[in-house]
């Protein structure tokens, strides 16, 4: 079967394999679509600090079961489905309370494992999310969309409530389309007006704000002086980070879905007086990606205008570099198989 990977930094790699071979408690999956994300971009560019090559990429799966042993979850041969990239080990502190998206030993594949850039692969069966209904770029979102979903469960929204979402990446748009859904009233935030103008397209968000014209002022205006009382970060940039300390009411929520691989400093005093709470969220798990069906289900979540780009498995190797310039502006590039 062809398997893409990626030997090194910048090199990928159009290989042959053999097809994997039935395991217990293993379905295989016949992959049809592998959405591209940042994490795909930096591990082909060499920029992911932990990255082991040679690596298998491809973690936005759709597929169709190809082989399935007897099961408790019914799901047959032939059916559609989206895979939990989130191999967990089902014993830590975090997997025993039914945080599996945090799981003290979690493998993701395509990124600590071999992931799904092949025709086919092996998966543990409670992996496995039937997609009934929705098409298989639907189905290939529901990961990248999930984690949003996951981000917006843990601020508890309430109807009504300013969030400011800051980054309008495909993370970003995530959480404001799940956060719209719980009723907020959406204030995004970028630097960038072509994203900018993509999310007031996307989401329909209320406000749109450029991070680079005095945001403050902007805020206080927007919410009557109040500030929004939950503010998501989705940039993954160090000095957004900070800054997003500014941003809450008090006793509002900071969450940070974003991540850096440095350290994040702020003032005690202001994030004290103010009584802010701060929440890393990570991941997604099976509660996250069955709203997520479920909203796309309900045709809540435009997923054809979220898929910007595309190639099939041979041309990806070659489309790969142009998929990285920002002027090609792409928010979700996908595979197809
Ligand atoms: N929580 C998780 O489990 C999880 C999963 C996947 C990705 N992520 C992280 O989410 C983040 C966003 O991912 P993405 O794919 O949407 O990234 P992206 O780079 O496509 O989007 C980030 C957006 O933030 C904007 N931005 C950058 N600096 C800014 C600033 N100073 N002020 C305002 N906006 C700014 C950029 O213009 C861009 O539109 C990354 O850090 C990624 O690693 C987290
Ligand atoms: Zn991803
Ligand atoms: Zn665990």
């Amino acid at each position: 079967m062809r398997t893409i990977v990626c030997e090194q930094p910048n090199v990928f790699k159009l290989i042959n394999e053999d097809i994997p071979l039935p395991k217990l408690g293993e379905a295989i999956v016949a992959i049809k679509r592998v959405g591209i994300c940042g994490t795909d971009m930096h591990a082909f560019k060499g920029n992911q600090p932990f990255f082991n090559y040679p690596r298998v990429l491809g973690h936005e799966l759709a597929g169709t079961i190809e082989w399935i042993g007897e099961n408790p979850t019914g799901l047959k041969k032939g059916e559609q489905v989206s895979i939990i990239p989130y191999m967990h080990c089902g014993e830590c502190i975090a997997c025993r309370q039914g945080k599996t998206n945090c799981c003290t030993k979690m493998k993701v594949l395509g990124v600590h494992i071999d992931g799904g850039m092949r025709e086919k692969i092996s998966v543990p069966i409670d992996h496995l999310m039937k997609t009934e209904g929705l098409s298989l770029d639907q189905t290939a979102v529901i990961e990248p969309l999930s984690i949003g979903a996951h981000a917006v469960r843990r601020a508890g929204i309430q109807k009504g409530e300013f969030v400011l979402v800051i980054g309008a990446g495909p993370i970003g748009l995530g959480v404001m389309a799940f956060a719209q859904q719980e009723g907020a009233r959406v204030i995004a935030m970028d630097i960038n007006k072509e994203r900018l103008e993509f999310c007031q397209q996307w989401t329909r968000a209320e406000f749109t704000i450029n991070a680079l014209e005095n945001p403050l002022e902007t805020l206080k205006v927007i919410t009557s002086g109040d500030m929004p009382t939950i503010v998501f970060d989705a940039t993954g940039n160090r000095k957004s980070m900070e800054e997003s300390f500014r941003y809450p009411a008090n006793g509002g929520k900071l969450i940070f879905v974003g991540l850096v691989k440095s350290e994040i400093v702020f003032s005690d005093p202001d994030f004290h007086s103010k009584e802010l709470t701060l929440m890393s969220s990570r991941n997604a798990n099976k509660e996250d990606f069955n709203h997520v069906i479920k909203s796309i289900q309900s045709g809540r979540i435009d997923v054809n205008a979220y898929i910007t780009h595309r190639s099939d498995l041979e041309q990806m190797t070659g489309i790969f570099e142009e998929w990285l310039k920002p002027e090609s502006n792409v928010v979700k590039a996908m595979v197809e198989l």
